[in-house]
């Protein structure tokens, strides 16, 4: 049954999913768990558990195997994706790389991962510079265009790895088209999509085809910058089994209080990306109104390439927006430094509004060619469109444009004087 539509700018898109609120306030918090009847689960700091007999526990013995609060947030994020809760599906790690890290490990030397060509700075040097001296065979390739992905698999291929939307230019991948595609050449291949930007509320990647739905959870789902923290949900018990005991062996658990602090940022998910949504639309159409931008990339415009495949795929759209100055460098650089309630840091999906210039920022350590051929230019700009009223967040963008503006009157004002 589709929820009642809150605003006009999601009209068109997939329905929401059933029950979301209702999930992620409840599952994973049922009082009925604890002796206490706590409404909040507990935080369990306790790093060992004691055993009845040895070898024999009451479901936890050591806390990097496994945690009571980690065990709350785990369940919560499995239903978020809309799995099946007689099994234990969700995964949480100590950031969205570990948990990038922890899949990986799924691999062995001289299998080969293929993955969108433009994904999060950081996911992009972990493969080019650190997978691929650990003996994985690692290309790159636009996954937006279905036969590139065809042209790019290879006998060995055992992984896909996509982003969508990417980071920073907002590519949208069709990730039916690209899971069907390969599971065609290879029933075995793990295709994972990377959910930070949309997050569960936008799109369910698992139900679409893909084996591993994988979040920088320091991003939208804990939604208020002060927590970092990976998620995994996945419907396959077989790989389950392995990537819970690579989170172990390997180490890559988070704390049991961040644990706490994701799971209650769950709890509002909702309510946040509808918010995102509504206030990045009034903030992208600005910019597309503007003569002093050149160019907006935000999924939810009709002139966005992918538009109709993201009505198709997603329910809405996050508070991402990536645009185009016009002029130069300098441009750039006055308008990120003249933005007031926007802040200039790295990092997305908080409650409050950032920016960021990925060429010098997050992307920084893309290969200069690499950045060239993505559009990653000088000119640039990434916002991540919080949750403050639409009439501030829109005056901040117009006072700084104006102050980006006003550095080429400069320039002219001191070429007529020479
Ligand atoms: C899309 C995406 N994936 C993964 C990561 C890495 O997550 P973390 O910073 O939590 O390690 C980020 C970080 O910005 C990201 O934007």
């Amino acid at each position: 049954m589709a929820s009642q539509r809150q605003n006009d700018s999601s009209a068109g898109y997939q329905p929401l999913f059933k029950s979301f609120a209702t999930d992620a306030i409840h599952v994973g918090s049922e009082p009925e768990q604890w002796n206490s009847r706590a409404v909040v689960p507990p935080i369990s700091l306790s790093t060992t558990f004691k055993q009845h007999g040895p070898g024999k526990h009451a479901g936890f013995d050591y806390s990097r195997c496994g945690n009571p609060t980690r065990s709350c947030l785990e369940r919560a994020v499995a239903a978020l994706d809309g799995l099946c809760l007689t099994l234990l599906i969700g995964l949480a790690l100590s950031s969205g790389t570990a948990a990038t890290l922890t899949i990986t490990h799924l691999l062995k030397t001289g299998d080969g991962i293929l993955c969108m060509n433009d994904v999060y700075g950081g996911t992009n040097e972990y493969f080019s510079k650190i997978a691929a001296e650990f003996g994985l065979d690692v290309s790159f390739a636009d996954l937006t265009k279905l036969e590139l992905l065809k042209a790019a698999l290879k006998a060995n291929t055992k992984m896909l790895w996509i982003e969508t939307p990417t980071n920073p230019t907002l590519k949208v991948v069709d990730i039916k088209g690209c899971a069907d595609i390969v599971h065609e050449h290879n029933k075995d291949i793990i295709v994972v999509v990377d959910n930070t930007f949309m997050s569960p509320y936008f799109q369910r990647p698992l139900a679409l085809g893909a084996d591993i739905c994988m979040y920088s959870a320091t991003k939208y789902m804990n939604g208020h910058s002060d927590v970092l923290m990976g998620l995994i949900s996945l419907n396959r018990d077989d790989i389950y089994e392995r990537l819970k005991f690579l989170q172990s062996a390997i180490g890559t658990v988070p704390s049991p209080f961040d644990c706490y602090m994701c799971h209650r940022g769950l709890k509002t998910l909702h309510l946040r990306m509808k918010q995102h949504f509504k206030n990045a639309m009034a903030a992208a159409q600005f910019l597309e109104a503007d003569p002093r931008v050149d160019r907006v990339i935000f999924p939810g415009l009709p002139s966005h390439p992918q538009h109709e495949l993201t009505k198709r795929q997603c329910t809405g759209c996050p508070g991402m927006i990536s645009f185009y100055i016009k002029g130069k460098l300098e441009h750039a650089s006055t308008f990120l430094s003249s933005l007031k309630l926007f802040t200039l840091a790295d990092s997305l999906g908080g409650v409050e509004s950032l920016a960021e210039h990925p060429v010098s920022m997050t992307h920084v350590s893309v290969p200069e060619n690499e950045k060239k051929e993505l559009g990653i230019s000088d000119t640039l700009i990434r916002l991540s469109v919080g949750l403050e009223d639409e009439e501030n967040i829109i005056a901040d963008l117009d006072q700084a444009l104006a102050a980006a503006v006003s550095i080429s009157k400069h320039i002219i004002f001191l070429h007529s004087l020479t």
